[in-house]
């Protein structure tokens, strides 16, 4: 007797990859209005929604949250499906994930430039917003690992256990910094009160970065580059021992962020000296991925999407290098304040994020819509360098900027009195400044071509439910 073919849910991640680029250019759009508003202030136009303190968390909402968001519940369900070889337990579940998340992402766009922000760096939603995330990362929970419970294939593949690392830890790391007494419909005071708050912040803010921009990227890495290689993971062996180590250390690491605070002394080296033993981990994660392309590195001339895939490891190695040396209390306080900072996290968030998410929607977009490539492999080609480029432009000239405040600043006369005012780094700071913003409008217009590609291969194809393949469903049981 026939069975019915088994299709995997692949309508939900057809939505969030959709919304992952469109996500994108919102986010990257406003991230350069607030870098044309740092290099020409009138652009704020004297009205406070538009004002760089509200933009910039919108800033920093969209491009982390609905942007990266996006390309994990996106990426997360694909690969979960396909390596428990059962679709996702719950459709309702899925759904309700995603309508979800898109309502948080428009509550979050109308009340920060409305000024209504607990004024905690990366979790500045109100309480109400703040209840309703936890809702969904619940019902994200219970689908991923509902359907990890009920998979087919005995072994659970690395990319989940980063997957799952990244789920798991992002709830509590909520729970635990956004804890509130509200006041009113949009005001409520953090319990926590002084040094304690400023840690529990960083140690949040710290996980963010560890959790949700790397832990949930990297699960996208040892799935999508060994599938677009078409060849096993470097080394099975190196990528248990990078999950295990990379998230260990990780979770002691934030107090790197309040050097020189009233926070005591020896917490502040204990930071620092795991931040110093995370380039372990992080470079043996991505060694393991650059490898895995041995033997064939003749590809990377002519695949662009593994051009995004690998070039984005490389921005990996490069920030996870650049984070320890900064966490040294003694480069850092020259670093700290200055826009090498900002550097810093631009080569790591449109490096390492960015590119990794766009390969991975370059990867998906014409399998789920029934394609066989996308539209156009030129365009993706077009894309990869023209962003290549802006990311260099934006993350040198911070670079430059930075190392030239923090030597402004401290620089004295023999007589003890500075030698330079505030306004004279601000004023040298100007061109960099712009340069950042071409880097940035260059990495927009990246964006835009990857838009009408992405919209091409829509327009030719048709959504598409892959069957489950059933002959290895009972290997391994
Ligand atoms: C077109 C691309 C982008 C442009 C032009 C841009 C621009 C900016 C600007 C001007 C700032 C404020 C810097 C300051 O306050 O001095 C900023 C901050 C930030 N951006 Fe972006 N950005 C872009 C893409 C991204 C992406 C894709 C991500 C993450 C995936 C990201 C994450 C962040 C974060 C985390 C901050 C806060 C940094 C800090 O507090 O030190 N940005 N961005
Ligand atoms: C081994 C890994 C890493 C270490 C040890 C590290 C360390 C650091 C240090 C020391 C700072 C400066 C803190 C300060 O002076 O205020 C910093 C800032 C930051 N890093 Fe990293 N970093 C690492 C990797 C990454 C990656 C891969 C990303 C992005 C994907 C990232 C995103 C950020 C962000 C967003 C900030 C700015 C936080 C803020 O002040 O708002 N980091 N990191």
């Amino acid at each position: 007797m026939d069975t019915p073919a088994i299709t995997y849910n692949d309508k939900v991640v057809r939505q969030f990859t959709v919304m992952t680029v469109v996500w994108g250019i919102v986010g990257m759009l406003v991230g350069c209005i607030i870098a044309a508003q740092l290099a020409w202030p009138q652009l704020n136009f004297d009205i406070a929604w538009l004002s760089y303190g509200r933009l910039r968390p919108l800033h920093t909402n969209a491009v982390i949250f609905a942007f990266g968001g996006c390309a994990l519940f996106a990426s997360s369900y694909y690969v979960v499906q396909r390596t428990c070889h059962v679709p996702l337990v719950s459709h309702s579940l899925a759904a309700f994930t995603f309508w979800g998340w898109q309502a948080i992402i428009v509550a979050a766009a109308i009340t920060l430039p409305l000024g209504i922000t607990t004024s905690k760096e990366y979790a500045e939603l109100e309480w109400p917003i703040d209840v309703a995330i936890t809702f969904v990362w619940l019902a994200y929970a219970l689908v991923f690992f509902g359907t990890i419970w009920q998979r087919r294939v005995k072994h659970i593949y690395v990319a989940n256990w980063f997957f799952g690392a990244f789920i798991l830890t992002v709830a509590v790391l909520h729970v635990v910094n956004s804890a509130a007494i509200p006041v009113t419909m949009f005001k409520s005071y953090s319990v926590y009160a002084g040094v304690q708050d400023a840690m529990v912040q960083w140690w949040y803010g710290h996980n963010a970065v560890g959790f949700f921009l790397t832990a949930g990227f990297l699960g996208i890495m040892y799935y999508f580059i060994p599938k677009q290689v078409g060849k096993p993971i470097y080394s099975y062996r190196l990528s248990i021992v990078h999950f295990w180590a990379l998230i260990f250390t990780y979770m002691w690491a934030g107090p790197h962020h309040l050097h020189y605070t009233a926070l005591p002394d020896w917490a502040q080296s204990l930071g620092m000296v795991f931040s110093l033993i995370l380039l372990a981990p992080s470079w043996g994660g991505m060694i393991n991925g650059i490898m895995t392309l041995s033997g064939a590195w003749d590809r990377l001339r002519t695949d662009p999407i593994l051009k995004f895939l690998i070039v984005s490891l490389s921005f990996y190695g490069m920030s996870t290098f650049e984070g320890p040396m900064m966490s040294i209390k003694t480069v850092n306080a020259l670093s700290h304040y200055t826009d090498w900072t900002v550097g810093h996290v631009h080569s790591g968030a449109l490096g390492w994020v960015a590119m990794i998410s766009i390969g991975c929607v370059y990867f998906l977009i014409p399998k789920l819509f029934g394609q066989k490539e996308m539209y156009s492999t030129k365009l993706i080609t077009v894309h990869f360098w023209v962003m290549t480029i802006g990311i260099v432009l934006y993350i040198a000239a911070m670079w430059i900027a930075g190392v030239m405040q923090g030597l402004m600043w401290r620089a004295v006369n023999d007589d003890g009195t500075l030698t330079y005012t505030f306004v004279e780094s601000v004023k040298a700071t100007y061109p960099y400044y712009v340069v950042r913003l071409l880097g940035g409008v260059l990495v927009l217009s990246g964006m835009f071509v990857m838009a009408y590609n992405v919209a091409r291969t829509i327009a030719a194809g048709r959504s598409f439910n892959a069957p489950i393949p059933a002959p290895a469903v009972h290997a391994h049981a």
